[in-house]
Formats: structure tokens, C-alpha cells, sequence
């Protein structure tokens, strides 16, 4: 008779599952939340923990199980670079300190950054700055703290890969939230709880966890924040302009109902300014780039085929409501070879 392959072997792998290792096939994310909450007990003992929170899912999900697992002696320290979304500061210190009970420590280091960052253009520059200087005023209001014995990350599976695995695979790029810690920083050990999650693994734990919608449903968002999705020197001024264009783009998403469907958009400011014309008056502004893909594990991806009606509302708000912004442009570029950030 003819054999079914993928039928066949489903079944190869049930079999090999359920008879030989014995699997019972009731997993589900609330037993991997209390095994998880169980190890975080075992390893950490009586000692602290400290974790950065970035404004992010996987910080503030990290986060959610750790204080699950450690209760207060969890303390997160939230440094503020000033490379956050519209209003996202003070959303993620409301819903950590407010809704979760965590000891938020805030930090507001953005004058710092911005002055670091004048005249950087290199992107892997950028990046390193950022991680370094992120360490140093991390590790200032650390030494504040007191004696700590564990310091968390909200590492995720794809991060490691990137970042490189045990030598074998080339560092794409340096993801300032994995590894590179340096010698001086006073921490006993990491604790990596996420490590070997996906992006919707991450989200259905935070539900799990109890964590709200609002924040388990943000945007996948980096460590080094728009400082990778905004081409050239960082400024204020630029940052401003990409911040509301952002949240514009973000919110008619959501209001188109794609928020969920998309799994990374955002805008990303180009460097380019271009002619353009506003009223009678001639203008000389930037270009921004809406970036939206659909992606099972953020290593490959396609762009969104986002709708006309859509992007031509977009489009015409960007120009309408930021300063400084004449030209929309859609990205229609896969991973590879572009990458899903613009740096
Ligand atoms: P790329 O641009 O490499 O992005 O295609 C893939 C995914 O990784 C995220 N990303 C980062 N996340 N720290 C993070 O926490 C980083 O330094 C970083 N760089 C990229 C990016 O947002 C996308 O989801």
C-alpha cells in the first residue's frame, strides 16, 4: 500500500516520544512556569537578584517570574537611556512597581546617553557605546543596592543564536543583553530564565504569569532601543521625530486590527532628508521607513503585506502630525538579507 510520509512520521515521532522516553503529553506553559519558578528557588537560595528591566517583553516577563520566584528580593533596575518609545518609561514602571509589585529602581541616564552617542554614525558603534555605558550606570546603582548574588537577564532563545553558540556560529551583530559582562561587575552568577523560549513562548508565559495584555502583546523591542532603528547620528531631535511616527504607526495598527497579526513593526528614521513641499513652502525634512514582518522565530522573515488603505493612512498622518517628516516610505524587504531593525 502507499505510505502517507507525513503520517507516517508523526506517528515514528509519537512512538519514539510516548513509548520509548515516556512523554505524557500534557505540558502546557503552567507546568514550564513552575518548573522554571522552582529552579529560579533551588539556584538562587537566599541570595538577590538583579535584573535590567528595558522597557521590553522579555525583561518585564523575566521580571514577572522572578518576583514569582523570589518574591522582594528581586530588585530590577530600569535604566532609562532615553532610546525608549513614546511614553514607554513611565508605562513599564506603572504596570512592574504598580500591577506586579516589583522594587523598580529608575534611573534616568538619557542626557548621559545622548552625549555619548553625539557624532556616532557606526552602527556596531553605536551598539557598543550603548552596551558599555548601560553596564557602568547599571553597575552605579547596583553598588547602590548593596551585595547582590545573581544578576538576571530576559535572554531569549534567538538572542543567543545570534549572539553566537560556543564559537560555532558567526556573531551577526553584539547584542549588548547577552554575555559581554565586564570583569569588574561584582555579581556571583547570571541567571538567564528565557533562554531557551521563543517570542511566543516568551508572551504565553507573561499571560501565564498573569502579566497584562497591554504589556505582554508590546512590540518585540531592543535592548539598544531606536538607537537601531534610527540611520546616522543620534540626536534629540531625531528621536523625537521617530517617536511620534512610531507611535502613530503603532497605533493604527491596532486600530486596523494587525496589532496581533504582524509580528514586529515599527518606524525607523532614515538619515536621508529629501525636497519636498508643505503649503506654498518649499521643504527640506526627513524620510521615515514603516517596517512590518511576519516571522516565526525573528532569524528569517517576510515583510507584511499590509494593506493600501492602511499604509496610505499612515502615511498621511506621519506627514500631517510630526515636524520635519515629508517622505513615507514602506519597507518590502525579507531577512535575509536585510535585517528586521534599520541600523
Ligand atoms: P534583526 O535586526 O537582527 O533583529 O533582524 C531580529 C530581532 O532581534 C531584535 N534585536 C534585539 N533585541 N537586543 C535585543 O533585545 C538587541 O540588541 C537586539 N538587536 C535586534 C529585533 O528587534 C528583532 O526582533
Amino acid at each position: 500500500p502507499e505510505v502517507n510520509h507525513t503520517e507516517f512520521g508523526t506517528a515514528m515521532i509519537r512512538n519514539f516520544l510516548y513509548e520509548v522516553c515516556g512523554a505524557k503529553g500534557q505540558w502546557t506553559m503552567g507546568d514550564y512556569k513552575d518548573v522554571a519558578i522552582r529552579q529560579i528557588r533551588e539556584k538562587v537560595g537566599a541570595g538577590k537578584v538583579l535584573l535590567a528591566l528595558s522597557g521590553g517583553v522579555d525583561s518585564a516577563v523575566a521580571a514577572a517570574l522572578l518576583q514569582r520566584a523570589v518574591g522582594d528580593r528581586l530588585t530590577c533596575i530600569f535604566v532609562d537611556h532615553g532610546l525608549l518609545r513614546l511614553n514607554e518609561g513611565d508605562e513599564v514602571e506603572r504596570v512592574m512597581k504598580g500591577e506586579f509589585h516589583v522594587d523598580v529602581r529608575r534611573v534616568n541616564a538619557q542626557d548621559l546617553f545622548l552625549s555619548k552617542l553625539a557624532g556616532v554614525t557606526e552602527p556596531e558603534r553605536k551598539r557598543k557605546i550603548i552596551g558599555e555605558e548601560f553596564i557602568r550606570v547599571f553597575e552605579a546603582e547596583a553598588k547602590k543596592i548593596g551585595k547582590v548574588d545573581f544578576l538576571a537577564q530576559g535572554t531569549i532563545y534567538p538572542d543567543v543564536v545570534e549572539s553566537g553558540l560556543g564559537g560555532e556560529s558567526t556573531v551577526v551583530k553584539s547584542h549588548h543583553n547577552v554575555g559581554g559582562l565586564p570583569d569588574c561587575v561584582d555579581f556571583e552568577e547570571i541567571i538567564e530564565p528565557l533562554r531557551r523560549l521563543f517570542k511566543d513562548e516568551v508572551r504565553q508565559l507573561g499571560l501565564t504569569l498573569g502579566l497584562p495584555e497591554s504589556l505582554v502583546w508590546r512590540q518585540p523591542f531592543p535592548g539598544p532601543g531606536l538607537a537601531i532603528r534610527s540611520t546616522g547620528e543620534i540626536t534629540r531631535e531625531k528621536l523625537d521625530i521617530l517617536r511620534k511616527a512610531d507611535a502613530i504607526f503603532r497605533e493604527e495598527m491596532a486600530l486596523a486590527g494587525l496589532d496581533r497579526t504582524a509580528n514586529q513593526y515599527f518606524a525607523a528614521l532614515t538619515n536621508m532628508r529629501s525636497v519636498g513641499i508643505m503649503g506654498d513652502e518649499r521643504t527640506y525634512d526627513y524620510a521615515i521607513a514603516l517596517r512590518s514582518v511576519q516571522t516565526q522565530d525573528f532569524m528569517t522573515a517576510t515583510w507584511s503585506r499590509l494593506p493600501y488603505e492602511l499604509l496610505d493612512k499612515v502615511s498621511g498622518r506621519i506627514v500631517g502630525e510630526v515636524p520635519h517628516i515629508n517622505r513615507v516610505l514602506y519597507d518590502v524587504t525579507s531577512k535575509p538579507p536585510a535585517t528586521v531593525e534599520w541600523e
